[in-house]
Formats: C-alpha cells, structure tokens, sequence
C-alpha cells in the first residue's frame, strides 16, 4: 500500500491524514468528503519554489488553480508566495474573495470574455496571457479606452507533443490554444503588442501537456523557442523577459506511475534555459511554472460509504459507493485509475478484487476497475487516493447529486474549507414553468 504525505496507519487501524483520523472526518462531514493533507501542500509549493531559489533565478510558481479552487486554497497559496494561474471570471472572483495580491495574478484561456477582460482590468491583475488575435484586439480596444497599461506574454504552440493521454496534450501545433510558431502567427502578435503604446510585452508562455513523467519535452521545448528569441531580437528588438514554462508535472497516481521528484523538473528546465541562454548569449529570463495537479493532486483523499454490492459469478465483483463521476470524473473522461483502501480496516488483509462503482445512472460510472480489498461490508469507509487535482474542480451535478464538501487537515486539526451543497443551493436558480403568467 502507498501511502501519500502525512498519511498512515492509527492504532485503531484507520487511516489517519494529517494527524486526523478519517473516519472521525466522515462522521463530523459525512461522505463523500475531499480530504486535503495541507502539509503535503506546502511541501510540494515549497519545493518547487526553493529549487529556483537554490539556483539562484527569478520565479514564480503560478498555482494553477483549474487543478483545485476554493477561498481557503487561494488564502493557502498566497501565505505559500505563489502565484496563481486563472482561466475564467469565477476563478478571478475566487481571488478577489481571498484578498489574493493581484500582482501576481496571470489569466489565461483561448476565449476570454470581454466582460472577463474588463474584470481582470478592473481588478489589476499583474499579467494577461494572450492566446489569439481576437482577444489581443479586444484587450488593445479596451486598454485605450480607459488608457490602462497592461504585461503580457504570449502563449506559443511550440510544436512539441507531450507522452500523454490526448485530450491532455496541448503544446502539438494542431490545438486551440496559443499563437502558432511554425506559420508566423506568433511574430505578427508581437508586432501588434509592440506597436500598442499601453501594452508591454514581458514575455512568452507555452504548456505542453499534463501529468508529463520526464523532462525531454521541456527541453525541447527550451531549444525551439530559444532559437525564435534569437530571431525576434535580431527582427524585433525584443528579448522576453519571462519564460513561462507552464505546468504539467507528474504525479504518482497508481503502481508504475513514475513521475521525478518535483523539484526535478524545476532543476531540468533550469539547466536547459541557462545553457541556451549561454549558447545564443542572452540573459537567463526570468522562469515561471504553472504547477497544478503537482500541488494539489496527491494531497487530496476522497472518503466514501459504501453501499451495494453486486456479485456476477465468475465475472466481476462491484460494489458501490455515495459518490462516482459527480466528484470524480476523471476516470470515465480519461480512463484515470486511482488506488484505494477501506480507511476503517486499513490493514485488513485485501483478499477479494472489486470494482469500486460510483452512483449514477450510467455504466461508465466506476472509480476503480479491480481494487484489491478485503471482503466489503456495508457501511464500510472507502477512500481514494491522489484526487486533488480536477476532482472537486471538475466535480458536477449530474442526476441532481449535490457537490460534497472539503476539508483541510494538518497538525491534528480539521477545517472545514468549502461546505456541502444542500439540495436548497441544487434548486436554487430553478424557477416554476409559469413565472412570466400574471398572477
Ligand atoms: N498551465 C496551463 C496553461 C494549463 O493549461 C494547465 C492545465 C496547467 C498550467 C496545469 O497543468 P498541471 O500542472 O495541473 O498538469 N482535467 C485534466 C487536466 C487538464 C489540464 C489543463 N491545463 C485532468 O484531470 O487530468
């Protein structure tokens, strides 16, 4: 069994998180519960941070918070000295009501509303990743009408293909985010940007992928955009400033997952920038990283009932838990698999295999494909491991199933951190079929 963070085993054979014992959490919150490990937090944000430190070079760390976004997280981040990457007026929000220091804000995403624009202008965020010509000429509109300067970077498709799943692989040229390096899209943005007097372009930003297990991508990414710097100072005059190098680090989910050492790959693309910086004699740029699932991912838990059980004989036995894909859709989206145990009988011998099935009407539904535990009872506490990241951010109301609430550990302590929807917030912008009839 592979124990994340602060977890172990209690003399009373539950899992503990925090110095908590999560059966204590359950019958306090009730479940599905998201449990967060907030040492783990720490220690990761910390170690990503003091790998720059120790090298010397000018960061930041921009949490990527589509991984996991609440108040507590974002007051979390900040109290750690991160930044934070937002993608959408909710999360933006979510900074705002966290008194985050917006000068340390960067807002991303390939369709930003020019209401989403006006927000992050109103609020002063530090820093607006531009991904297209349309939001870069919605941004110069807006920026000359209330005469208000604002740093930029480009986001670039550098043409580098992460080894990962699909749908998670965003740095192949064929994609929808980021301005196009090989057909010239890229050169015309910086044109535009250096021709606004309101705009300064600071630098430039890609992301090729997510939960990447090496470093040979970021590499490779580092010696392709390095040779366009060379280009666009001899062309542009211009010699970015930042090199955001986004996010995608991988974490151990399952046996055989073989992610490096978080601060690995910080001390790779360290190694990588310096050594083309030295080859094409340029300053060291400035290196940001956008860490999300890496941060938050392993340090999440999510704590369950279990309910039925369905025995077919000689084919498969499921049983079935209080959440599934309405807190976790990760597995039927991306076929994710995760590890689990009964967190009330942790070192109980795992005898049996089971499927682990989630509540709702859809037979793509399931956790966990073959879970070795010992025989299931009802009422049994299971918990999974390693849903931090995209769990709860991606968490939805399908069949009505309400959202379940999340708690922070640490030091023995837990606290309640985003509450459980009731089925009153479920109904709560619904409104009866006859509104408009006069009464
Ligand atoms: N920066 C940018 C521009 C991104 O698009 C992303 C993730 C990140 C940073 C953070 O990547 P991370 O360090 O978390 O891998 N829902 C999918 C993941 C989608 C990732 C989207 N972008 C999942 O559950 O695996």
């Amino acid at each position: 069994m592979y124990l994340h963070g602060t977890s172990t085993i209690n003399n009373k054979n539950h899992l503990e998180i925090g110095g908590v014992d999560t059966v204590h959490i359950t019958r306090e919150f009730g479940t599905p519960v998201y449990v967060y490990d907030v040492a783990l937090i720490r220690e990761r944000a910390i170690g990503f941070k003091k790998a720059f430190e120790e090298a010397g070079i000018n960061h930041q760390v921009a949490y990527a918070s589509k991984a996991f976004s609440c108040i507590a997280m974002f007051q979390l981040a900040d109290e750690l000295g991160l930044s934070l990457d937002v993608v959408s007026s909710g999360e933006l929000m979510t900074a705002k009501k966290a008194n985050f220091p917006m000068e340390r804000v960067h807002f991303h995403g390939n369709n930003k509303s020019p209401e989403e624009i006006d927000f992050a202008l109103d609020l002063g965020i530090g820093c607006i990743v531009l991904d297209n010509f349309y939001e870069l000429s919605l941004l110069q509109e807006k920026i000359a009408f209330r005469q208000q300067t604002m740093d930029v970077l480009i986001r670039t498709t550098p043409g580098v293909e992460a080894h990962t799943h699909e749908y998670i692989s965003t740095g192949q040229e064929d994609s929808k985010f980021g301005f196009d390096l090989s057909s010239g899209q890229a050169d015309q943005a910086i044109e535009i940007i250096q021709a606004d007097r309101y705009l300064y372009l600071r630098g430039v930003h890609s992301h090729i992928g997510s939960q990447i297990f090496d470093t040979d991508g970021f590499v490779l990414t580092v010696e392709k955009l390095f040779k366009e710097f060379q280009r666009w100072k001899e062309l542009y005059d211009f010699v970015p400033e930042v090199f955001n190098a986004g996010g995608g680090f991988g974490i151990r989910y399952v046996e055989g997952d073989e992610p490096l050492p978080p601060e690995q790959y910080v001390k790779d693309l360290i190694a990588a920038i310096k050594r083309e910086a030295e080859n094409t004699g340029m300053n060291v740029p400035e290196i940001w990283i956008e860490p999300g699932r890496s941060i938050t991912g392993d340090a999440g838990t999510t704590l369950y009932t279990v309910g039925s059980k369905k025995d077919i004989p000689g084919v498969r036995r499921y049983l079935s838990v209080d959440g599934g894909m309405t807190d976790n859709i990760r597995p039927a989206l991306y076929q994710a698999e995760y590890e689990g145990i009964l967190a009330n009988r942790a070192n109980d011998e795992t005898n049996e295999t089971f499927s682990v099935a989630g509540k709702c009407c859809e037979s793509g539904d399931m956790l966990i494909w073959n879970l070795a535990l010992p025989e299931v009872e009802f009422q049994d506490v299971l918990a999974v491991f390693c849903t931090g990241a995209y769990g709860y951010s991606m968490a939805n109301n399908y069949n009505r199933v309400a959202r379940p609430p999340v708690v922070f550990v640490e030091n023995g302590e837990s606290s309640l951190v985003v509450q459980a929807e009731t089925l009153e917030d479920l109904l709560k912008n619904d409104l009866p079929l006859h509104t408009n009839e006069k009464v």
